[in-house]
């Protein structure tokens, strides 16, 4: 069974030729069509990006979208995740697309006869939220090989800093990480600080403040102003960025947190830009998922 739980899953032509599909897709080719195929995405976190584009993607496709939705299902009976799935295989569910805050919970459902598209795990992972960034990356820039990569934010608790460090990096990409001491994970490399690196970045990536995964937020020692000062990009740090910097977020944005709020669609923004390449990402994904498993 082909799946997408990790960025691990995709080969680099792999990468490259869905990042190429889903630039096709945007500039007007017509998707693969497959009315005879059904999809469930059981999305046990919140979401609004992740969920509707892959819902619009499925639906582009001409598939049949059967509903799920944790609170109304049998998981409020103490039904396993594993059991769940094996129900909607079992029903006639072709691919699911799960969000869980569990990491790696796929890894219970291995065994599974049909693919799983992994919507983000936990802290682990986000494959189609990197896909999408790469694919936005890769419009502006053309290449992956030596461009300067900052993400900054809560580096320890973002399943998309994790997915996009081990895909920039694999592709010539040099990722830094800016965050607080209790945010950081120096497993994933080096932490710098913002203002020594602001004029030389290609791309400054900010991540959202993620207070779900924060045992004791009051705990903090720092106020949001603070944090917006040492952490966020700030209307000064913007102007000291190179002409063709550009910068990103995978949203939900805490305006004034992670970035100024008159920064969200300033020129230099991508971030409205990701929302739409996630559309088209996700109906490629859909495709390379249907193919390789030969659905
Ligand atoms: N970027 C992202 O995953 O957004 P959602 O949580 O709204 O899906």
């Amino acid at each position: 069974m082909k799946n997408l739980f990790s960025m691990a899953d995709l080969t680099d032509i792999e990468i490259k030729a869905l990042i190429k599909r889903a630039i096709e897709l945007k500039n007007g080719t017509s998707p693969l069509k497959r009315e005879d195929l059904y999809i469930s995405n059981l999305f046990f976190e919140n979401s609004t990006r992740t969920k509707k584009s892959f819902e619009v993607a499925e639906r582009k496709l001409g598939m049949n979208l059967i509903n799920f939705e944790a609170d109304t299902s049998s998981v409020k009976k103490g039904e396993t995740l594993y059991d769940t799935c094996k129900t909607l295989e079992m029903i006639g569910i072709d691919i699911l697309v799960i969000r869980h805050s569990q990491n790696e919970y796929y890894k219970e459902l291995e065994n599974l006869g049909i693919p799983v598209i992994n919507g983000g795990d936990g802290s682990g992972e986000h494959p189609s939220q990197c896909l999408l960034d790469l694919m936005t990356i890769y419009e502006e820039f053309g290449k992956f090989e030596n461009l300067d990569v900052v993400i900054a934010g809560d580096i320890k608790n973002s399943r998309v800093a994790r997915s996009n460090q081990k895909a920039l990096t694999r592709l010539g990409a040099k990722v830094k990480f800016i965050a607080p001491e209790m945010w950081q994970d120096k497993s994933l490399g080096e932490f710098v600080k913002f203002d020594d690196v602001i004029e030389n970045v290609d791309v400054c990536m900010l991540l959202r403040v993620q207070h779900e995964r924060h045992e004791d937020d009051n705990k903090r020692s720092f106020s949001k102003e603070d944090y917006h000062r040492e952490y966020g990009l700030t209307v000064e740090r913007y102007w000291k960025l190179k002409s063709d910097a550009i910068i990103m977020h995978p949203a939900p944005v805490n305006r004034d947190v992670e970035i100024a709020d008159e920064l969200v669609e300033a020129e230099k923004s991508k971030i409205f830009e990701q929302m739409r390449n996630g559309m088209f990402m996700r109906q490629a994904i859909l495709e390379y998922i249907i193919e390789k498993n030969k659905l």
